[in-house]
């Protein structure tokens, strides 16, 4: 059973959406908050550890039912059995995708072309497990005989940004291991992480699906050369591990192949932080809070099948995506965590929602003519209010946005909780309600600058209020972005789990590279010429 495959614009209730925006475009939302004191409760999911309080929103229970009409319509309900069945649901790639497997409890059944997978995942489990308490331990050595004190962790994309965010955002539950993380081609990403570090006491795992990309091979041949200037070849088997699909290229590099961590391509990239992908995860905090991560992630994953929708928070939060997107055309969306250690949550989630859903092709190959994936963009509360949030407070733009926070902070110094939750709260309203002329008038403004004190206020956020940062609240948050990236690529009728994209730019670039040392010049449209024999005329 492949997807269904079903033009949204075409739906009786995207029709009826398109008549309900007009009169809903006008509506102000303090309004609506006015007339009905229910409207918070209305419009919020309690679910588990999260609250979830989508009522600042410009929705009512008219859009609200319709939308959720458009996901019926479109089949939603039979498209999210079909991923959770193992069905080729990224057919332009002919795969599964399955990354929900990889957090599924041992008795589950996640079928490959008939074959229960779970046994595979689990062996792959133990061996992550076995790898991660051997190096934190300090029974698995280096060449020299002593204990690890360096991870680095060489990959790129999928291979990087998901372990590198999850990292990042689990420092308080880090060991005595220091992490680093290379990525970009750029000799100086590599070469200033080489500065920092002893070869006797660094463990370097490569990560890479396919082992054929240009910048994750680079990276990691510049570093083994520079390892072997202090050990022998012997010594890579105990300091080189790699986790890809490519065994051949693998072992090619020089590793052993009981230091491969296998992965598969029913697992995307940018989804594979579950699977050994997210080994440096597992040696950064440790193994079971690698695994509280993944039953989080299994818990969302069982709300997001089993919720009805009008509780199931991914569907949610993806049918008020889709209705800013396509009907108020609002062209961006901002994530805003109030937690420093989030701060590279918008950067993982760029690439998880705009690789994903970045596409204009339909399901049946026709160029599509509404808009798909949003841009996604964002930063931390309480920095990003004093650089950026001037334009989504006063700019001409609509910018929805997602409003991320914790109850009960990590650190335990409630002052600095109470100041930041405070703002938390006050960005959502100063949002929703704004300043008119009027308040900005009583406030003894002068005259003359009263236009510009005010604000226009109705500008839409979700805010998701989780108990407390921890491996497993992790999972959860990060496994309802990846269903809703699924639930707006079956409304758009997109293949999500494909990246075409991503290959031209990659192919000029290796022609490019062999112009570099010839003679010869292919022809190139005249800027791009002129720009290629600038650089060589300069190095
Ligand atoms: O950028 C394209 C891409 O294929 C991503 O989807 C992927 O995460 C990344 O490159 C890295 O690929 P690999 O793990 O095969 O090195």
């Amino acid at each position: 059973m492949s997807l269904p495959n079903i033009n949204p614009i075409s739906t009786n209730s995207w029709k009826k959406l398109q008549e309900h925006f007009k009169t809903i475009k006008g509506v102000e939302m303090k309004n609506l908050f006015a007339e009905d004191s229910e409207r918070a409760n209305k419009f919020t999911i309690n679910w588990d550890d999260f609250y979830v309080d989508f009522s600042k929103n410009r929705i009512t229970e008219e859009t609200f039912k319709l939308l959720l009409e458009l996901a019926e319509e479109v089949k939603l309900k039979e498209a999210i059995k079909s991923q959770f069945s193992g069905n080729i649901i990224n057919q332009t790639e002919a795969r599964a995708v399955l990354h929900t497997a990889l957090r599924a409890p041992k008795n589950a059944n996640f079928k490959v072309n008939g074959i229960n997978v779970m046994a595979e995942i689990y062996d792959v489990k133990q061996k992550i497990e076995g790898f991660t308490n051997d190096v934190v331990n300090g029974h698995r050595i280096g060449y020299t005989g002593k204990t690890f004190t360096d991870v680095v962790n060489i990959g790129i994309g999928g291979s990087d940004l998901g372990p590198a965010m999850v990292v990042d955002s689990l420092q308080y539950y880090k060991n005595h291991l220091n992490t680093h993380f290379v990525s970009n081609v750029d000799g100086d990403h590599v070469n200033e992480v080489i500065k920092k570090l002893n070869p006797e006491t660094t463990l370097f795992v490569i990560v890479s699906k396919t082992f054929t990309t240009q910048e994750t091979l680079s990276n990691a041949n510049t570093i083994k050369d520079w390892f072997l200037k202090s050990a022998n070849q012997e010594a890579i088997g105990k300091h080189f591990v790699a986790v890809s699909t490519n065994v051949k290229n693998v072992k090619a590099f020089g590793i052993d192949e009981n230091n491969i961590f296998p992965m598969w391509d029913w697992v995307g990239g940018r989804f594979s932080l579950w699977s050994a992908v997210g080994l440096t995860i597992s040696l950064a905090v440790g193994y079971n809070n690698f695994e509280n991560l993944l039953q989080g992630a299994n818990k969302m994953d069982d709300h997001f099948k089993n919720e009805d929708f009008e509780s199931n928070i991914p569907v949610v939060l993806a049918l008020i995506s889709v209705w800013y997107n396509n009907f108020f055309k609002a062209e961006s969306e901002a994530i805003i965590p109030y937690s420093q250690y989030l701060n590279q949550f918008a950067t993982y989630l760029q690439q998880g929602i705009m690789e994903s859903n970045g596409k204009s092709v339909d399901r049946n190959g026709e160029t599509i003519d509404y808009q798909t994936g949003t841009i996604i963009w964002g930063e931390p509360g309480t920095n990003s209010q004093h650089a950026f949030f001037q334009l989504i407070h006063q700019g001409t733009k609509l910018i929805p946005a997602d409003f991320i926070g914790f109850t009960k902070s990590l650190h335990g110094n409630q002052d600095h909780q109470d100041k930041l939750i405070s703002n938390f709260l006050a960005q959502t309203e100063a949002l929703l309600n704004g300043k008119t002329k009027e308040e900005v008038v009583a406030e003894g403004t002068p005259k003359d600058i009263i236009p510009f004190k005010v604000f226009q206020g109705n500008k839409p956020t979700n805010t998701i209020f989780i108990n407390k940062l921890t491996p497993e609240s992790l999972g959860k948050l990060i496994a309802m972005y990846e269903h809703k990236i699924f639930v707006q690529g079956i409304i758009w009728n997109i293949f999500s789990y494909d990246q075409f994209g991503v290959e031209l730019g990659k192919q000029l670039a290796s022609k490019i590279l062999q112009e570099f040392n010839s003679l010869t010049i292919n022809n190139h449209d005249s800027s791009t010429s002129n720009l290629l024999n600038h650089y060589k005329n300069q190095v």
